[in-house]
């Protein structure tokens, strides 16, 4: 089965086709970094009206590139949520009415499921089950996953999430949106013994995570010492070893309490090198195998909503005819397939 995915939920606008049969045909992404680095973060009306300039030409580009005739596509799938209302709304309208045009079942997809699901595109793909990492802008989960669709939450954030932390903490040290590549690439200058920032919820029992205090010390670190360049360069290691750590500590205890041997992490954040590498120090000391969607496929794309979308119209599952969204979405509310 041939599937259109449309990704529009946040800043980037992705298009890809996924065969059931024949794998990724292809994909292309729109980054809308540019247009809103000016503004200091992500203006939820410019996105929109971006996607709705970007979202068409991407497809036709991605439908010459790979050789394939529009009429040839079995299934459309969007992100339905979570997300910017606005954004969203775009990929749902492109993709429902797509889908009409060519007769064939459309189906809005949940953003975080998508990202879960993206190391499914590689070789070697992860068996079921897996314990995710879910590490985004929006998002901090932990969740057991039995098979797509069967997900329990483990651990989730009580304030920012992963990737809102990195973002946050990189605009007080002066850089620019999005901070989270920059504030790692900064953190590579670093002093690592200089500053030790805390390890937040790691001293009790649980999963879930806290990040907006280290934020806060961050704050607190530069106006106590400074902030020459090498003192930003030094509280953005310390920051991020804080951020790592913890993230390792909760996934090894995640591993442990659920007996589960692979662990699965995706989601923007997914792409910090010191990230990968802690979790995957940690894996070998516990015998289990970590996956990674490749890095392009870490954030924003097309490609995991067209995978995850195919999953679930190849089952049977699709939409009516309206247009709808869901900006605010649980992963433990949906069905399992
Ligand atoms: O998954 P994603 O592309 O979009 C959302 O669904 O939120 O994640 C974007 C987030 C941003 O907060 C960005 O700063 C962060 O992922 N990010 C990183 C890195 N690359 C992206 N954070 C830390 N280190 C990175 N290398
Ligand atoms: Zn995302």
């Amino acid at each position: 089965m041939l599937v259109l995915g449309i990704e529009s939920s946040c800043d980037e606008t992705g298009v890809a086709l996924f065969d059931t049969e024949r794998g990724l045909l292809g994909h292309a992404l729109h980054s809308q970094v540019a247009l809103h680095a000016g503004y200091g973060g992500v203006v939820p009306e410019l996105a929109s009206r971006d996607h709705v300039r970007k979202a068409l030409p991407l497809l036709s580009q991605v439908l010459s590139d790979s050789g394939v005739d529009r009429r040839a596509i079995a299934g459309v799938a969007y992100t339905a949520g979570p997300g910017l209302v606005g954004a969203l709304l775009v990929g749902a309208s492109i993709g429902r009415s797509l889908a009409w045009s060519l007769g064939v079942p459309a189906l809005g997809v949940h953003h975080m499921e998508g990202h879960l699901l993206a190391p499914m595109l590689e070789t070697p793909a992860p068996g079921y089950p897996f314990v995710a990492l879910l590490v985004s802008g929006g998002h901090t989960l932990l969740v057991q996953v039995e098979g797509v669709g069967a997900y329990r939450i483990l651990g989730d954030t009580l304030d920012d999430a992963a990737g809102e932390a990195f973002d946050k903490t990189a605009k007080l040290l002066g850089l620019d949106y999005p901070g989270g590549p920059q504030l790692a690439k900064l953190a590579e200058q670093g002093n690592p013994t200089r500053f030790r920032f805390p390890r937040p919820m790691t001293d009790r029992p649980g999963l879930d995570f806290s990040f907006s205090g280290l934020k806060t010390f961050a704050l607190t670190t530069s106006r106590d010492v400074g902030d020459d360049a090498q003192t930003r360069a030094d509280i953005a290691r310390a920051f991020e070893d804080a951020v790592v750590d913890t993230m390792v500590i909760k996934c090894r205890r995640a591993l442990e309490q659920t007996g589960i041997g692979r662990l699965v992490v995706a989601g923007g954040v997914g792409a910090n090198r010191a990230l990968r590498a802690g979790l995957q120090t940690m894996a070998r000391r516990v015998s289990a195998e970590v996956f990674y969607p490749r890095l392009e496929f870490c954030t924003d794309n097309g490609a995991m909503i067209a995978y995850a979308g195919a999953c679930r119209l190849q089952a049977g599952q699709c939409e009516g005819l309206e247009v709808s969204v869901r900006p605010r979405w649980s992963l433990e509310e949906l069905a399992a397939i």
